[in-house]
């Protein structure tokens, strides 16, 4: 069994400013870092931490198979070698990922002194991944799937329904935002949004947790279970018989990025352990806090015993 995520890698340009410019503006910033990035290459390399490596095989028996499998594009260039390299080394099955003539999605991140970004998405080869790219064996066997929007939307809602045949439970992130279809919303199992997707799907900005618990509910409507992550005020869930609120673990914050897509991984694990959403939602926040204190998105991803650690001490 295992979690596949279908989804954008990107190459990520990161600068340090001291404040973003504003439109026509020129500013200076630091020298910039390339850091592997992406949303769906994050909560792969999220989920696979989470999780741990796979148990080393006994001597003559078949080498144990990697738990997590992702499923995307990139260009036959630098960056996507880069990027396909990234993710083998956290030992994630990397075989669906094809380098196609197309250059390599990239993000120019700018992070300012308080560690909050802006980023610009070029999703290069991530939007050439069509739905008719995608084949039922590469969800064979899935016991999760995770979704995110930085592929053609089609393309995600072909993988939606792919994995719901393949008997897994489909989580989307819906990130960036975008108008959903209902067709979509039908295939997905568990939705996972920021306050801004929260604020575009309801038309209602989550102010406070308890404002966020109730479009939480509210979506949950549409969508059995839902999770609104609320950045440094931790994560609301609902599901058809409960909600509740997850305050965060305080941390350092220097830099946001990867943040939600440490949340979506680790939830992704917990959930493929087989652990309840309110469980999950503690080890999204966790893994989100974590993924503060450290500058770049894959880079910047906690390990199991980090995640663990600090579960313990929320609880
Ligand atoms: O969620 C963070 C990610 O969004 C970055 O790694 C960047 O690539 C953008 O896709
Ligand atoms: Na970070």
């Amino acid at each position: 069994m295992s979690v596949v995520v279908v989804g954008s890698l990107n190459m990520d340009l990161v600068v340090r400013v001291g404040r973003h410019p504003r439109p026509g503006e020129t500013i200076l910033g630091s020298d910039y870092e390339t850091h592997c990035g992406g949303k769906g290459a994050n909560q792969a390399v999220a989920a696979a931490r989470t999780l741990g490596k796979p148990a080393p095989a006994k001597a003559g028996a078949t080498p144990p198979q990697p738990l997590v499998r992702m499923v995307g594009r990139v260009g036959q260039d630098e960056f996507g070698q880069r990027l396909r390299n990234s993710l083998k080394r956290e030992q994630i099955n990397v075989h669906a990922v094809l380098p196609i003539p197309t250059p390599t999605g990239v993000a120019f991140i700018a992070v300012n002194e308080k560690g909050e970004n802006t980023i610009i998405v070029s999703p290069g080869a991530n939007y050439r991944l069509r739905p008719e790219n995608l084949t039922p064996a590469e969800f064979d066997g899935a016991k999760v799937v995770v979704l995110q929007l930085e592929i053609p939307l089609d393309t995600v809602r072909r993988a939606a329904e792919l994995g719901r045949s393949a008997g897994a439970r489909v989580i989307l992130n819906a990130a960036p935002a975008q108008k959903l279809p209902e067709k979509l919303l039908e295939q997905v199992d568990l939705l996972v949004v920021n306050e801004s997707e929260a604020l575009s799907l309801t038309g209602v900005a989550p102010a406070s947790p308890e404002k966020a618990l109730e479009l939480a509910r509210q979506l949950s409507q549409k969508v059995a279970r839902v999770v609104i992550t609320l950045g440094e005020q931790g994560a609301v869930w609902a599901e058809p018989a409960a909600s509740g609120y997850q305050p965060a673990l305080r941390v350092e914050s220097v830099d946001n990025t990867g943040a939600g897509d440490a949340f979506v991984g680790a939830l992704a694990a917990a959930l493929y352990e087989g652990h309840s959403l309110v469980e999950a939602v503690r080890w999204g926040v966790v893994a989100g806090a974590l993924a503060t204190t450290r500058v770049g998105a894959q880079s910047a991803l906690p390990c199991r015993t980090e995640v663990l650690e600090g579960v313990a001490r929320l609880s």
